[in-house]
């Protein structure tokens, strides 16, 4: 069966905070760091001709610098680790940087001649972030220890959240094989320990199970007789499909899906036992199979009203409209429990764009077709979206005014009509006659 995440036996497993392992490193590299000014260290006269300026090399964990990107242009960066190059000069470092203006995705390993040395500010001293980032912590930011699957980085507190971002800072697994695509992963996924040394991951695109090498992977596909998500598919409308995945029943398919995802998602912490949730898998069907799209998860009993804790669209099918009918799935699904929902804090900038935009056109088009008062809770009522959210969205888009004395809506149509244009295309429709569901009943 090959190798897979099912290495667990307790069920709580190893969190990333939780564990001693150390992030691996790339390509083998050394991520160990030499003292601090060693007698052999280079010293590089940038740009003698102006400043003289002097750095030193290999430069320091922390410093920050101007680095060449893949648009040609300059951006700032701080180094968030080194390593020596494979059969390098002692001071010949690979640098992996975080460009402080983009998001932890495009964090990369880059080379010396990226950098441009006139640019380096002195190291940043990390004691001093430290004391800034425990000030801004309050007492009620302790992490539930206990807590399971994945959950967001608020409930940290501040020593937690730094194990967690000096656990995480490196990615791990630079690229996977799934289906036809081969796609560049964006975040640090905590994988068993015994994929330390892989750059690359193989993944059955049915089962998820992962492999080292394609060769076990041709292996397994020959004995592999999963074409689809295990579970019941709830959804079928012409070549999409939707599978519903109790993470109890099938554990070690829901742990592959959150070793797989977390590649994706960055400010979720993972963990094993995933008996508590839902996983509603997208497919795109055709006479191979089902080839997974995308899911989101849910909490099979949520005491906070959210309906949705991750989502992922896989990359090669983002910006076609599939995060926007998993958003949608989720409120149908909200729609026939009788409940109102939200997703899971906190959201990430593509999921708080998804989610604005999808808000945005569902309460605009219902509030150009209306006709007479409309209140918040009514609105709420018609579409299972949380009254805040519905509140937030309509503020945020000024919709919102104070007159005498009271709140009210203002849908004026040539407002609405610029506001949904903003708000993008509508997404793939989720056909609520396609959907054959009945919420979810504890069986014990
Ligand atoms: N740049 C700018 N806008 C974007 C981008 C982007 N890269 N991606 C999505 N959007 C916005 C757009 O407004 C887009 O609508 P448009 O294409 O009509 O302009 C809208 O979001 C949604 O587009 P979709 O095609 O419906 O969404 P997609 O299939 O790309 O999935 C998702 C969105 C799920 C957030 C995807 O980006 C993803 O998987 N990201 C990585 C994981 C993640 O961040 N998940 C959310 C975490 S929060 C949580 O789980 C509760
Ligand atoms: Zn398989």
């Amino acid at each position: 069966m090959g190798s897979s995440a099912n290495t667990e036996t307790n069920g709580t497993g190893p969190s990333p905070s939780s564990s001693n392992q150390k992030p691996p490193a790339m390509n083998g590299g050394d991520l160990s760091h030499p003292p601090p000014l060693a007698l052999d260290q280079a010293i590089v006269m940038s740009d003698p001709s102006k400043k003289r300026k002097m750095v030193m090399l290999p430069l320091e964990v922390g410093t920050r610098v101007m680095c060449r990107w893949r648009d040609g242009k300059h951006h700032p960066v701080k180094v968030i680790e080194r390593r020596r190059i494979h059969k390098g000069g002692p001071n010949d470092y690979e640098y992996y940087v975080h460009y402080t203006e983009f998001n932890r995705r495009l964090d990369e390993w880059t080379h010396l001649d990226q950098l441009d040395l006139d640019s380096v500010e002195c190291a940043v001293d990390e004691k001093v972030e430290e004391k800034v980032t425990s000030l801004k912590m309050t007492r009620h930011q302790k992490r539930k220890i206990d807590e399971t699957h994945v959950e967001g980085h608020e409930e940290l507190d501040a020593a937690s959240l730094r194990e967690h971002e000096e656990f995480t800072k490196v990615k791990n697994i630079a690229t996977i094989e799934l289906g036809k695509y081969e796609i560049e992963t964006w975040y640090f996924s905590p994988f068993p320990p015994e994929y330390n040394d892989c750059v690359k991951l193989f993944f059955c695109e049915f089962c998820l199970n992962f492999m080292k090498r394609k060769e076990q992977l041709q292996r397994h596909m020959r004995k592999c007789d999963l074409k689809h998500p295990p579970g019941d598919e709830i959804y079928r409308s012409g070549t999409l499909s939707m599978f519903e995945v109790d993470g109890k029943k099938n554990k070690v398919y829901a742990q592959n899906l959150c070793y797989l995802a977390k590649l994706f998602l960055d400010h979720k912490t993972l963990y094993y036992d995933v008996d508590l949730f839902l996983f509603y898998v997208l497919c795109e069907c055709d006479d191979r199979g089902c080839h997974m799209v995308g899911y989101f998860s849910k909490e099979k009993h949520s005491e906070e009203a959210y309906n949705l804790a991750c989502i992922l669209t896989l990359p090669p099918y983002q910006r076609k409209g599939y995060g926007k009918f998993l958003i949608a799935f989720s409120y149908e699904l909200s729609k026939k429990e009788g409940k109102v929902g939200t997703p899971e804090r906190p959201l990430s900038d593509l999921g708080l764009l998804s989610y604005r935009g999808y808000w945005t056109r569902v309460l605009l088009d219902i509030l150009k077709k209306h006709k007479g008062n409309i209140s918040i809770k009514e609105l709420s009522d018609m579409t299972a979206i949380k009254a805040e959210d519905i509140l937030s969205t309509l503020q945020s888009l000024e919709l919102i005014q104070y007159r005498k004395g009271q709140h009210v809506i203002c849908a004026d149509p040539k407002v609405l009509d610029r506001h949904l244009k903003a708000a993008g295309r509508g997404g793939l429709d989720v056909d609520v006659s396609k959907l054959i569901w009945t919420p979810y009943k504890d069986q014990s």
